[in-house]
């Protein structure tokens, strides 16, 4: 009996430590310990032994019942943690292997220029206000000294959607509303899209951008407007640009100006970009009407302002020397990703 126990203990061992998987260890086990399992059925066999033979091959068995025990214990866990391990190599992720590349967006030119021209201008102190599109006479007009048969309107014409209710025309009508909700000093800029009735062709659209400026304070002078829009042009232009105030009229201004600048491109010698004038006129200003601070409830015996109102497009088409307005509104990838 002692040569079986010794001859199930071995092929046991052997057994259990060529075990490959979970599932033959769990086999051994129940071949060996099992209720019907090999050393098991040694117990039971242990009637025929003597009494004095009895205890001592309990206990033998017993001791290789606990051996066997402990060989599969260890062999399970080892298996299982050769399996989890297995697992986690399969699972991971290689973070070498190429992305699908994302495309970036860009911001649109105008937008660049946009964003540059507020800088400026905060820098300068001023805040950034916004106003409808969609404007009423009162404000887009009347308010800013355009009254009903001036003939100032017909170069505005555009979209009326009711009888008192437009697209506006110009960022200007923000000036009013700016004046009815703050009270001087005021030091605003307002861009925006503005709206006319104009044929499309290279230089025109029926929608484009504007920048309104808004000064307001005791004592503000034609001197601070020329200061503000020099420093301005020389931000935006470089610092060897020149400036030139030209006398011209607008109905909310008195006096009013045009300002170009030199031309960037040739400096002044007359170029393509110009259209050979060395000049490019890039905004209209003036010094507030009286009219205008008064129906805004401002005394214009108190309080002086400025005004400007810069195209945002042509200074777009400048800089980057775009030849067609068009291009801009068109949303072209192929014309945009080149910014
Ligand atoms: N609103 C004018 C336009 O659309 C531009 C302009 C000129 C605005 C003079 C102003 C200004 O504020 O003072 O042509």
């Amino acid at each position: 009996m002692k040569e079986q126990l010794n001859g199930i203990l071995e092929t046991a061992k052997a057994s259990i430590l060529a075990a490959d998987s979970e599932q033959s260890i769990e086999e051994l086990r129940v071949k060996y310990l099992g209720k019907k399992g090999e050393l098991t059925a040694l117990l039971k066999q242990m009637g025929s032994l003597s009494p004095e033979e009895r205890p001592k091959m309990g206990q033998l068995v017993n001791e290789a019942k606990a051996q066997v025990e402990a060989l599969i214990t260890d062999k399970a866990k080892e298996l299982k943690e050769k399996a989890t391990e297995l697992k986690l190599k399969e699972e991971t992720i290689d973070i070498t292997m190429p992305a699908k590349a994302v495309k970036r967006g860009k911001l649109h030119p105008l937008n660049t220029v946009l964003n540059d021209m507020i800088d400026i201008f905060q820098s300068m102190g001023f805040d950034v206000v916004d106003g409808p599109e969609v404007e009423t006479d009162h404000y887009n007009f009347e308010c800013l000294n355009v009254p009903a048969d001036h003939p100032a309107r017909d170069m505005q014409d555009t979209f009326y959607l009711a009888e008192n209710l437009l697209l506006r025309t110009q960022t200007s009508a923000a000036q009013i509303r700016t004046m009815e909700t703050r009270k001087p000093p005021i030091r605003v800029i307002c861009p925006g899209r503005v709206f006319r009735a104009d044929e499309v062709d290279a230089t025109h659209s029926p929608v484009f951008h504007q920048i309104e400026g808004l000064v307001v304070d005791k004592g503000i002078t034609l001197c601070d407007l020329k200061g503000v829009l020099e420093q301005f042009a020389h931000e935006i232009y470089g610092s060897d640009t020149k400036v030139k105030f030209r006398p011209s009229f607008f109905p909310f201004t008195e006096p009013s100006v045009e300002v170009d600048v030199s031309c960037s491109e040739c400096g002044g010698k007359g170029c393509r970009v110009c259209k050979g004038a060395g000049w490019i006129e890039i905004l209209g200003a003036g010094m507030v009407h009286p009219n205008v601070l008064r129906s805004c409830g401002i005394d214009p015996e108190v309080y002086s302002g400025f005004a400007f109102g810069i195209g945002l497009d042509r200074l777009t088409t400048t800089r980057y020397k775009i030849s067609d307005i068009r291009l801009l509104f068109e949303n072209d990838k192929r014309f945009l990703e080149q910014f």
